[in-house]
């Protein structure tokens, strides 16, 4: 079993380059089954995410070159399947999105229900509704959700919650629906947007992705082309992080500062010092002390939701109460039993954390729960004196390209061992 070793205490300082954002790669290659033709696809990050995302598109009979580690070419003109296997399914949430690509193509397709991090409950009811809305016959059972598309059209949706993925599959099923296609209330998150790019650039006709209302215009095929994809909001967060809990200096490469806004306000207001640049972040937290502060996660452009743990940490490092209120899930807070093992001081009551922080951390040896909450250990660690170990790393591989590599440039003690 392999496990990262973190020799921890020591500010960061230096320069990490971030990798495209899973959260776009993983809708943007199942979106690329709707174009019978090659995508090029560039700035995928090299994730185990991508790698499984890869492994089911093949399964349903697309072609797929990986020219370089961060470029895949998919050319899904011959798509002969369309029934997802459950197992390759439960590797993760994003499987979800073949139901919207999948009705795109056939007039049937019966994906599983996806797998993904354990949060609480988490429903597809909207991307079920969605669905409906547009025509289809959805029946759903405990492993498959069938879909019979032979009436694809275009026709209104009123999300009832702000859901990513549902506004993301609802978009991939309407692109080919003949008509127009009126998404209410839908999210506003980059991935959403960079999506929508994607189709565009290859011959839909969406409108509007990046607020609250989206209308498509159904088109009656797409072509292939080249997309680069956006830079990973939540990746450059993580190292944000990790730059401010060590005290450290870091410059943040290859980011879309607009899409940091959110989170570079809190750091602002716990003290740190944030440089804006083009395309880069400057964190740099060992000027002043830091303050500790209130946080709500909510949808884009709010906090990020995947950026609670990471920040839950941060926050443990700064004397004084802080509270997190988590705004998204339900039941994010279980991996915190973990940090407890290091003396962080955190009591959860439902959706509010409220964190004592200040007291010098523990090394201790944590078991990474889910993606997120395994990089908010690793931040833990790099902020904590002596030797601290991680496992369970398949989780952090899941999201987090060449995370070792990329924090021993900027002066970690870290190293993977096959234990
Ligand atoms: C995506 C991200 C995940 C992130 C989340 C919120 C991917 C692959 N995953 O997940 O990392 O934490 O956005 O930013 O992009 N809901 C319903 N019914 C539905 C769908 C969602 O009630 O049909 C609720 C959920 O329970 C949750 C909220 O809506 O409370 C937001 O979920 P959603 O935005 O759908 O998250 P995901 O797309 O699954």
């Amino acid at each position: 079993m392999d496990k990262i070793l973190i020799n921890g205490g020591k500010p960061l300082a230096g320069e990490v380059h971030i990798s495209g954002a899973k959260n776009a790669a993983v809708a943007i290659i199942p979106a690329a089954l709707l174009v019978e033709d090659r995508c090029v696809i560039e700035n995928v990050p090299d994730i185990s995410d991508v790698d499984s995302i890869l492994q089911m598109i093949v399964s349903l009979g697309a072609e797929v070159e990986k020219p370089d580690c961060n470029t895949v070419v998919v050319d899904a003109t011959n798509l002969s399947v369309n029934v997802v296997d459950p197992e390759l399914a439960s590797k993760m949430r994003a499987s979800y999105y073949l139901m919207g690509a999948l009705i795109g193509r056939f007039t049937k397709a019966k994906v599983p229900h996806p797998g993904g991090c354990n949060f609480g409950v988490r429903p597809i009811d909207q991307h079920l509704k969605s669905f409906r809305c547009l025509g289809c016959e959805v029946v759903a059972d405990d492993i498959f959700v069938d879909i019979d598309a032979s009436g694809l059209q275009g026709g209104n949706v009123y999300f009832d919650v702000v859901s990513v993925g549902a506004t993301i599959n609802a978009i991939l099923a309407a692109t080919l629906a003949p008509g127009k296609t009126v998404l209410e209330n839908c999210a506003k998150e980059p991935h959403v947007v960079d999506l929508a790019n994607f189709l565009n650039s290859m011959g839909a006709n969406i409108r509007g992705a990046g607020t609250d209302v989206i209308k498509i215009i159904g088109v009656g095929s797409l072509r292939g082309g080249t997309y680069t994809i956006i830079p990973d909001q939540i990746e450059a967060g993580t190292y944000m992080a990790a730059a401010a809990a060590t005290r450290g200096d870091v410059v943040i490469n290859n980011i879309i500062p607009k899409h940091m806004e959110a989170i570079s306000a809190k750091f602002e207001e716990m003290g740190v010092t944030i440089e804006e640049y083009d395309e880069a972040i400057r964190v740099k937290a060992n000027d002043r002390p830091l303050k500790n502060i209130k946080v709500k996660t909510l949808p884009y452009p709010g906090f990020p939701t995947d950026l609670q743990p990471p920040m839950i940490v941060l926050l443990s490092t700064v004397e004084g109460t802080s509270v997190v209120t988590e705004g998204v899930w339900e039941s994010r807070f279980q991996y915190v039993a973990e940090l407890e093992k290091m003396g962080i001081k955190i009591d959860i009551n439902g959706t509010v954390a409220t964190i004592e922080g200040g007291a010098p951390l523990k090394p201790a040896e944590l078991c990474a729960t889910d993606l997120r909450a395994g990089a908010s250990m690793i931040v833990a660690a790099l902020a904590c004196n002596g030797v601290s170990e991680i496992t369970q790393l398949r989780y952090i591989d899941r999201g987090y390209e060449h995370i070792v590599d990329k924090l021993r440039a900027i002066g970690a003690d870290v190293k993977r061992v096959d234990d």
